[in-house]
């Protein structure tokens, strides 16, 4: 056994006794110790305050120093919202955006989500783990500790649970924490364009337990959204979801005020995602519920879409986390630092903000807050090692640089 000091940290940062999900004003508190010590034994932080409060002699163990002048550390990011698990990048469709067509005109056209699906379920399973495995080491440099893997692009039996095993071996191998959500329900696959009830049929009677004995899922997404799956059909497969145990978390509101929110809240979601369109009546349900709201503002900014109303949801008391939405069709970045800047510099969201937002309330929307998320004791030790930066307003202000220096994932070095 062996433990870590950090020494003359220049600010720890989201240090915190207790860990309670941030709603509204909340979110504009983000506690800091300046000039820090940080103690990790094994996997685990085990202390932490001021420099001058450091001491020496409590330490048993064998100790590695670490001198972190200059720099800030934090605990990494909580992404609670990808899509990592896909067979192919959709680059052309990309194009044929700049060309003028719109994402629903592109999925129309069979493009979108179905071309995925085409592609996923002609891959084979160790060619997706693999893929997969690329863009988690790439995301592990950027910062990011905790990460929320959907299903989706299979709409087949095989597919979906293909793409389920290839979640459960990246959770297997890798230090990250991961969850895995079944979204069956990401669209209706050619075959069962006419016939809705049909493919629902299947994701209830030939999908769900399958995933239910196998444990292949922690939550149940559906994409509520205009043309593809209504409040009604939403409600049924997440209600049938969590006959086998798996908790909501869905994708509403991002193309239309598709109802998703408030069907969400009904169902008591862990969280909504997207929220680009948002009236009165959706922030209020959102407001007055447990249910966390997941922007995605880089899938906002990819699709060109007016960003969620963050400012808005925050005034009215509304848990916010922040999200990636990874995927190959509306924001093909996983890089958390990116939405962080995005989220100050287009959303208007206090630097507090979006890094409460980015770690600890992405942990509440990922069920793992009880490990992950803030500097405490007893907390995994998940943390960004900054290079020396003057402030911490910096980190999103100074959009496009990567100010990460190294990267430990429950106490291992990643970077
Ligand atoms: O979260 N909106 C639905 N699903 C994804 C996009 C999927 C795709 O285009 O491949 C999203 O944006
Ligand atoms: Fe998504």
């Amino acid at each position: 056994m062996a433990a870590t000091l950090f020494t003359n940290i220049k600010q720890l940062v989201n240090v915190r006794e207790q860990w309670p999900v941030l709603r509204g004003k909340e979110l504009a508190n983000l506690p800091c110790i300046d000039n820090a010590f940080l103690l990790i034994e094994e996997d685990t932080i085990v202390a932490y305050g001021a420099m001058n409060e450091l001491a020496k002699s409590n330490r048993a163990l064998p100790t590695e120093t670490i001198d972190a002048t200059g720099k800030i550390i934090m605990p990494t990011w909580c992404d609670s919202h990808t899509h990592l698990v896909f067979a192919a990048s959709r680059e052309n469709e990309f194009i044929d955006k700049l060309k003028g067509l719109s994402y629903a005109e592109i999925a129309a056209r069979g493009g979108g989500i179905l071309n995925s699906a085409r592609k996923l379920n002609e891959a084979s399973e160790d060619e997706l783990f693999n893929l997969a495995w690329g863009r988690l080491q790439e995301l592990t440099q950027l910062g990011t500790g905790a990460i929320e893997i959907k299903s989706g692009y299979g709409l087949t039996v095989a597919g979906e649970l293909k793409m389920l095993r290839v979640i459960k071996k990246l959770r297997e191998r890798s230090a990250v924490t991961i969850k895995a959500t079944f979204l069956g329900a990401h669209t209706y696959p050619v075959e069962y364009k006419e016939n809705h009830q049909g493919y629902i049929d299947l994701i209830i009677n030939d999908m769900l337990p399958v995933i239910g004995r196998e444990q292949l899922a922690d939550y149940i997404d559906v994409f509520c959204e205009t043309g593809f799956f209504s409040p009604e059909e939403t409600a049924l497969i997440c209600k049938a979801g969590m006959q086998y145990g798996l908790k909501p978390k869905i994708h509403a509101n991002q193309l239309n005020l598709s109802g998703g929110v408030q069907t969400g809240v009904a169902l008591g979601a862990v969280s909504v995602d997207h929220l680009e369109t948002m009236d009165d009546a959706a922030i209020k349900a959102l407001a007055g519920a447990e249910t966390i709201g997941t922007l995605l503002p880089t899938a906002a900014f990819f699709l060109r879409m007016p960003f969620q109303p963050a400012r808005t949801l925050i005034d009215a008391g509304c848990a916010i986390a922040l999200a990636s939405d990874f995927n190959p069709g509306s924001s093909p970045s996983g890089n958390m630092n990116l939405v962080v800047n995005m989220s100050c510099i287009q959303m208007k969201m206090l630097p507090e903000e979006a890094l409460n937002a980015a770690t600890l309330n992405g942990a509440w929307a990922m069920e793992c807050a009880d490990k992950l998320g803030s500097i405490s004791v007893g907390k995994k030790a998940n943390l960004i090692i900054t290079k020396p930066v003057p402030s911490l307003a910096y980190i999103p202000y100074s959009f496009g640089s990567n100010l990460i220096e190294q990267v430990m994932i429950e106490g291992q070095w990643a970077v």
